[in-house]
């Protein structure tokens, strides 16, 4: 199957890193134009040189905004004069104990992780229905469906991301705007890496490492090794084509089998 996004243009929320940057890489691969946030501004554009350098002729564009409020949101969507494919990544997260995520932590969660996406869907979704082509996606979380007792805030945000999506899909019924969640399960990104090495022996190389952390605290995974971020960033290219264009209202998983379920 080859996926060509050439004459589209894509918004990745949270793209300085992580995650956010594999898909990134993934859709300028497909041949889309991609913007590339953060609330950094030589962050961003250290990113954007980053991601031209590994891949020379791909089109990158820097949207450096705080998407936590409207402002930051009119700021994002200003800087593109139009969106075709929007993959909300954005997201925050750190471990606190129930009882004492506080009301400013529960309204951050959900200011962060839920409305950011919520806003910007709002405000391209009706340009991608009158032009009868769109790809709204979310990237949600095994923690949307098995809550970590140690960020329930977190999980409560992620959780409501898949109701937001499948409401979304049906505004979106019949316009040629396709609205998903992927669910993505642990990740080898940098703060990961940081939290197994918290947990396991230092001296281990790092293969051995995540198959240790992933045997001892993360047992119901199927895959036995964190997921790399291109593994995510697969599926949100794909959810992203033409190619795509039944599959709408889902939560599609790549969780390596974490979520001990056969539907999401
Ligand atoms: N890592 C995992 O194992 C895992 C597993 C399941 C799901 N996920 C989800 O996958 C997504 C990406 O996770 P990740 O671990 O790759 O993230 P990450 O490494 O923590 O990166 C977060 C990105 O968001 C940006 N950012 C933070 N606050 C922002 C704001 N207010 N406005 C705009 N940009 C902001 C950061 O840049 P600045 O700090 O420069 O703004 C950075 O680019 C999240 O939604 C996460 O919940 C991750």
């Amino acid at each position: 199957m080859q996926v060509n996004l050439s004459g589209r243009t894509a918004l990745v929320t949270g793209s300085t890193q992580g995650i956010g940057a594999a898909i990134a890489a993934g859709l300028a691969h497909a041949g889309a134009r991609v913007g590339i946030n953060g609330r950094d501004r030589e962050k961003v554009a250290a990113t954007v040189a980053q991601l031209f350098a590994e891949a020379p002729g791909s089109d990158f564009v820097a949207v450096p905004a705080d998407l936590s409020t409207q402002e930051g949101a009119d700021r994002a969507v200003a800087q593109l004069p139009q969106i075709d494919v929007l993959v909300n990544n954005l997201g925050i997260f750190g471990a606190k104990p129930a009882l004492e995520i506080t009301d400013a932590d529960w309204r951050r969660s959900f200011e962060v992780n839920v409305l950011a996406g919520v806003r910007l869907t709002r405000a391209l979704l009706p340009g991608m229905m009158e032009r009868g082509w769109g790809r709204i996606q979310y990237i949600a979380s095994d923690s949307a469906v098995v809550i970590p007792a140690e960020m329930i805030h977190y999980g409560m945000s992620k959780s409501a991301l898949l109701a937001v999506s499948r409401g979304f899909a049906k505004e979106a019924a019949g316009s040629g705007v396709t609205v998903n969640s992927v669910i993505a399960g642990p990740t080898h990104t940098v703060g990961v890496e940081d939290f197994v090495y918290e947990l396991v022996d230092r001296d281990l190389p790092w293969d051995v490492a995540q198959r240790v952390f992933m045997r001892e605290h993360r047992p119901q995974s199927l895959l036995q090794r964190l997921i790399e971020p291109e593994e995510i960033a697969n599926m949100v290219v794909y959810l992203s084509s033409d190619q795509a264009s039944a599959t709408t209202g889902g939560a599609l998983r790549v969780d390596g089998g974490y979520v001990d379920s056969i539907l999401p």
